[in-house]
């Protein structure tokens, strides 16, 4: 991937987010807390994390593999 960006897991995590909570998305791959940001990317010197807000209380499928044409969330494009 470019701007050493990888892989950060192969499947979607299930995430109980809050509505009108803030998160960061990693975007790289390098975290060691998928699918959120660590700051990882500042040594991998790869792509900055992605804030979004949640709009309900309930589980998201949260992307790992950073392939998603929908971040954060899952669209199926890991497989
Ligand atoms: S985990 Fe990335 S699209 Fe499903």
């Amino acid at each position: 991937m470019e701007n050493n960006k990888k892989r950060g897991g192969d499947a979607p995590i299930a995430c109980d987010l809050e509505a009108g909570k803030k998160y960061s998305w990693c975007t790289c791959g390098h975290s060691e807390n998928q699918p959120f940001c660590d700051g990882g990317h500042r040594a991998a010197e790869s792509t900055p994390n992605l804030r979004f807000e949640a709009e309900e209380t309930k589980t998201y499928y949260i992307c790992t593999c950073k392939l998603t044409k929908n971040p954060p969330f899952c669209d199926g494009s890991h497989q």
